[in-house]
This record gives C-alpha cells, sequence and structure tokens, in this order.
C-alpha cells in the first residue's frame, strides 16, 4: 500500500533557490491519499475534546476544513494580512523564505475553548508559533497543532515543543 509520503512530490527551488518545496498538491488530488492523510491527522485525537479547528493559510484551511468536519467542530482560519474582513489582531513572523504577518477575527475564539491547530507543513515553525500566539492572546487553550510534513531539520518541532505543544507530523 501507498505511504502519505509517495503521494507528495519535491520541487525543487520554487519559490525561490535553494527550496527543496514539498507539494501536497498531488496529495490533496488522490482519493485515496487524501483521505488516508485526513483519518491519521485525527487518530491522536480519538476521545480528546476539541472546541475548534484553526488552519493556517492556504493549505492549512484544506486540511483543517476536513478534520473540522470530522470532528463536528467550528472552523477558524489565520490568514495573511489584510484578508480577514471583521476586527483583527496580527502577528508578524518569519519563514523559511520570508517574513511576513498572519491575523485571526478577535471574536473567533472564546476564552478555554480547547484548539486543535492544522497546517500542511512544519519548517522553521514560524508560522505556527505566531498562529499560536495568536489563539492565545484570544484566550484559546491548545490541545496540539497537527502537520503532514515535518522538515526536523529547520527545528519547528523543537520550536513549538519548546513552547510546551504536543506536535503530531505524519512524515517528515
Ligand atoms: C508554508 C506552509 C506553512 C509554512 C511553514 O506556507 O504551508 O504554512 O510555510 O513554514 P515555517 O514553519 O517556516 O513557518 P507558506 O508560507 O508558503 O504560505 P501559503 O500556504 O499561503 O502558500
Ligand atoms: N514552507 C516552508 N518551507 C517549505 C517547503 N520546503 N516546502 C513547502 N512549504 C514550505
Amino acid at each position: 500500500m501507498k505511504k502519505i509520503e509517495d503521494y507528495i512530490r519535491t520541487i525543487v527551488d520554487f519559490p525561490h533557490e535553494g527550496i527543496m518545496f514539498r507539494d501536497v498538491t498531488t496529495l490533496f488530488a488522490d482519493a485515496r491519499g487524501f483521505r488516508m492523510a485526513i483519518d491519521q491527522m485525527l487518530h491522536p485525537y480519538a476521545g480528546l475534546e476539541i472546541d475548534k479547528v484553526v488552519g493556517l493559510e492556504a493549505r492549512g484551511f484544506i486540511l483543517g476544513g476536513a478534520i473540522a468536519h470530522q470532528l463536528s467542530v467550528g472552523f477558524v482560519p489565520i490568514r495573511k494580512k489584510g484578508k480577514l474582513p471583521g476586527t483583527t489582531i496580527s502577528q508578524d513572523y518569519k519563514l523559511e523564505y520570508g517574513e511576513a504577518i498572519v491575523e485571526i477575527h478577535d471574536d473567533a475564539i472564546q476564552p478555554g475553548e480547547k484548539i486543535l491547530v492544522v497546517d500542511d507543513l512544519l519548517a522553521t515553525g514560524g508560522t505556527a508559533e505566531a498562529g499560536i500566539k495568536l489563539i492565545e492572546r484570544l484566550g484559546g487553550e491548545i490541545v496540539s497543532c497537527a502537520f503532514i510534513i515535518d522538515l526536523p531539520d529547520l527545528g519547528g518541532r523543537k520550536k513549538l515543543e519548546g513552547m510546551g505543544m504536543d506536535v503530531h507530523a505524519l512524515c517528515a
């Protein structure tokens, strides 16, 4: 049987020279691959209390939407600056190939809500760290952070575990 990593392709020098870009669109486009990814991402959370799923733009929306539906809970997007229409709070961060600002609606999470953070890939951890800070500023309690891919050499897992986070990834 094919494994998750068999569905993911690597594009060399995208979006900049020297970056080995892990492209999950080939995983998402395959019926068995996508279903396997969602099922495996959900596995560690069976029986746990989760009130909302937060997805990180952009591929975290695709995964987070499917996971929220499966858990029968709400979905909250964290978006790049300027995309959310309501009142937001912001957080800047660095990533493997640049800098950015992410935002969340300030009424999207209620204090004490139990949150599952979802994205496709953990590299430096800058994106996830910014998302975690936004969720915690709103009073959310993060149950865990779920990814398809962890690139351990870039230190993201260590960064998040150093913040006290539970981290799950399907492959490296
Ligand atoms: C990618 C990926 C993660 C982030 C991981 O998104 O989907 O969100 O980088 O990198 P980090 O751990 O170093 O922060 P990207 O910033 O390319 O944005 P996109 O999904 O909107 O294309
Ligand atoms: N985000 C940061 N680094 C990445 C990589 N190597 N592939 C895909 N997304 C990324």
